[in-house]
Formats: C-alpha cells, structure tokens, sequence
C-alpha cells in the first residue's frame, strides 16, 4: 500500500515532467533507409546503401536494454534495417536475477538458445496440446511454434542471457494478459467468473498487471525473497 502509492506518485510526477518513454513495442529507427532497402531490386544494390557500420548490431544500444528487472532487445526491420528485407530476428534477452517475461506469443516461429544461467520455460502450442516445461542452461535450445504461448523466468540470483530468433523480420509481440484485459468486461467476467475484480472495475483491474515496458518483468516472490532481494 505504502510503496505502490509512491510509486504511483513518483510516475505522476515523470509523466508531466519528461514524455513519457515509449517503451513496449519498437519504435522503428530509419523509416526511409528501410523503405530505399525495400525499392532496391538486388542484394547488391542494398549492399551499396548500408555502410559496414550499419551492417553490425550492438544489442548493447537497443533502447529496451536494461537487467533491472530484465529486458527483450529485438534485432528487427525496427531496428535495425538491413533485417528488413531479410525474414529473420534476432532477440537478445538479458534477465536480471528471478526476473520473467510474462506469457506472449509472436506470428513467427521462434529458437531460444541459453548462453548463461538457467531458464526455466513453459509452452502451450495451441488448444488441445499439452503444457511443455524445459530448463535451459548454457548451450541448450528450446523451440516455442508460430502462435504458441511461452513464458520463462531467471531460476537464479545472478544474470541469465538468452538469444531468441524468428523467422520474421517483424514478428511482433502479444502478451496475453493485457490483450485479455482490452476485451469488453462482460467478455472477460463470462471467462473468469469467479475474478475479483478491484473496485469492480475491469479496466482498473487490468491497469494492475505489471507493465510490459523493456519486455521483462519482476520475478517470484520465492525466488526473489531467496535472493534478498525483497525488504
Ligand atoms: C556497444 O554499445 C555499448 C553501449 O553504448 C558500448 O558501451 C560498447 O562500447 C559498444 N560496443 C562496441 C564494440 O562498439
Ligand atoms: C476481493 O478483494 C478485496 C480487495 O482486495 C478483498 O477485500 C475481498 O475480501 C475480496 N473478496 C473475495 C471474495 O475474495
Ligand atoms: C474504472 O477505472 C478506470 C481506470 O482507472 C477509470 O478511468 C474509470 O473511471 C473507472 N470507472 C468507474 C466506473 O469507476
């Protein structure tokens, strides 16, 4: 109660003293380099566009990139335009101790390959299909299908790297939590009866899930009281 009304007036506070960051979707960085790179007819003629510079990806410059609590810095037709006639991404995701990403799907199939740490994953492919848990430690790859449902969290106290890659140039993101509550309240109380809902207001129940912001979110409270990294 104490801490979420200051952080809920700290946030007041940032919203009318700096434009709020847009955060959750990537904002793309070179409209017009992208559009040249899509009117040429060759390879080769792309090639005299891009400067070698501009052939190399620093995940380290992604706006998302952050490890508190954790984040998804995508390498797509957004960011970076070489991609954009390519069909392929490439995400890095850094997950600070017990940190998660909440579950989300994406229109393309997606590789997941642990570089450190270890990862725990759930996947749902689709109606029918059985629930599909994996570890991922260093060197390890999991698969999660066009459209499937996935979720993981950081097990330990110190940093877990991940890189995630699509076969889709833009393959967005949906994290299922938010699209459910952008649903009509008489769709969302028939799905979940027996949902309490705050101040019986849909809308404000659903402005209570944590924001997707960089992609990544607190983890357990078991894991991070494991951790000392509760108070
Ligand atoms: C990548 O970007 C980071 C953050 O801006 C910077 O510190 C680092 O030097 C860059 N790496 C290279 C090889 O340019
Ligand atoms: C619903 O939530 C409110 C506020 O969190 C709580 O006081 C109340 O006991 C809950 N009701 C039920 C039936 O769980
Ligand atoms: C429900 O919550 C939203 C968001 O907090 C608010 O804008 C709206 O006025 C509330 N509706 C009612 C009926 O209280």
């Amino acid at each position: 109660m104490h801490l979420s009304a200051y952080v809920g007036f700290v946030s007041v506070v940032f919203l009318f003293i700096t434009p709020r960051p847009i955060f959750a979707a990537d904002q793309t960085l070179d409209p017009s380099l992208v559009a040249d790179l899509r009117m040429a007819a060759t390879m080769n003629d792309r090639l005299h566009l891009l400067s070698d510079h501009q052939l190399l990806y620093n995940f380290s410059t992604n706006p998302m990139y952050s490890w508190k609590p954790g984040s998804v810095c995508n390498a797509n037709a957004a960011t970076w335009p070489v991609l954009s006639t390519v069909g392929a991404t490439v995400a890095q995701l850094n997950l600070g101790p017990c940190a998660m990403l909440a579950p989300h799907l994406h229109r393309a199939d997606n590789l997941v390959v642990a570089v450190s740490g270890t990862t725990h994953t759930y996947m749902v492919q689709e109606n029918g299909a059985r629930l599909v848990e994996q570890i991922l430690t260093p060197g390890m790859m999991t698969i999660f299908p066009r459209a499937s449902v996935h979720t993981m969290y950081n097990m330990g106290c110190g940093n877990t790297q991940l890189y995630s890659f699509l076969n889709d140039a833009d393959p967005g993101t949906l994290n299922i939590a938010q699209a459910f509550f952008m649903m009509p309240k008489e769709i969302g109380t028939q799905v979940m009866p027996f949902i309490n809902l705050t101040k019986r207001n849909w809308t404000a129940t659903g402005q209570q899930i944590p924001a997707i912001g960089t992609g990544s979110q607190e983890g357990f409270e078991a894991c991070r009281k494991q951790c000392g990294l509760t108070t």
